[in-house]
């Protein structure tokens, strides 16, 4: 039952290595589908690339050099910020990939199931706020973006256990934290349909928290690590940035991640 098969490593490697938007989102839905499906082999016969493909029209700043956003209101902004979270979920489409084909090797089938369907959450994540940005007469790319959001990938990729650290449990839950706020002020401008994509990435997004989590606590355990300080000093080491409140406690321990684990450090 192997040998013909191509192996899911391949299959994760393609997609990171597709650089146009859409066609990654098509690449990366298709690989989450097939190793559901059982037609791609538990196998890792290629490295996964140092940084993933993107656009090449894609102007990327430094943090410090992004343009400000005003408060939303009048219909730049607005595309200012739906643009801003469309670059937030394309990279994050590349970052779950990037974590199932450099790490399911060692983790397992399991591991691999569970990021390749965040990946694909994602790619739908994605999907949505490129069609809303289409709405606004505007695209993805339109707009400079971010260009800090791989960092925390080149500086967890030697290491599961600080990917996971880093990736869903800093990065993914400031994304629970700082969401219900812009879905308040959206909907109060009249906007239901950008409340909706909103509500539904919140949703989606505690699940890859606790996706992050189960993982991390399960390699804690086989260690005979406490989990919470091992997650402290990883933070303290790996992540640059503060943790700063408010933070959406309730969302935070439905992912999996109590207050004793980031109050102490923030
Ligand atoms: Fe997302
Ligand atoms: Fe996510």
């Amino acid at each position: 039952m192997t040998s013909q098969r191509r192996s899911v490593a391949r299959a994760i490697r393609e997609a990171l290595l597709t650089p146009d938007p859409t066609a990654k989102v098509f690449a990366t839905r298709q690989v989450a589908r097939d190793w559901r499906l059982g037609r791609l082999e538990f196998a890792f016969d290629v490295t996964m690339p140092d940084r993933p493909a993107w656009p090449d029209e894609l102007e990327l700043l430094p943090p410090g050099r992004m343009p400000k956003r005003g408060k939303m209101g009048n219909h730049r902004n607005r595309i200012a910020l739906w643009h801003s979270l469309a670059h937030i979920e394309f990279v994050a489409i590349d970052l779950a990939l990037d974590m199932a084909g450099r790490f399911g090797e060692s983790m397992g089938q399991v591991f691999v199931s569970d990021f390749l369907s965040v990946a694909a959450d994602e790619a739908m994540h994605f999907a949505l706020l490129a069609r809303k940005l289409d709405s606004l007469d505007s695209r993805y790319g339109a707009l400079p973006v971010h260009d800090g959001l791989w960092n925390a990938a080149t500086e967890t990729s030697h290491d599961v256990i600080a990917r996971l650290a880093i990736v869903p449990m800093v990065l993914e839950a400031r994304g629970l934290d700082v969401t219900p706020a812009t879905l308040e002020r959206v909907r109060s401008q009249g906007d239901e349909n950008g409340a909706k994509i909103l509500k539904r990435i919140l949703d989606d997004e505690i699940r890859h928290v606790a996706f992050g989590s189960k993982h991390f606590h399960a390699i804690c355990g086989g260690r005979g690590e406490n989990p919470r300080e091992t997650w402290q000093n990883l933070v303290r080491t790996h992540f640059s940035g503060v943790l700063r409140p408010p933070f959406n406690d309730s969302a935070r321990l439905a992912g999996g991640l109590p207050r004793e684990f980031y109050g102490a450090i923030a």
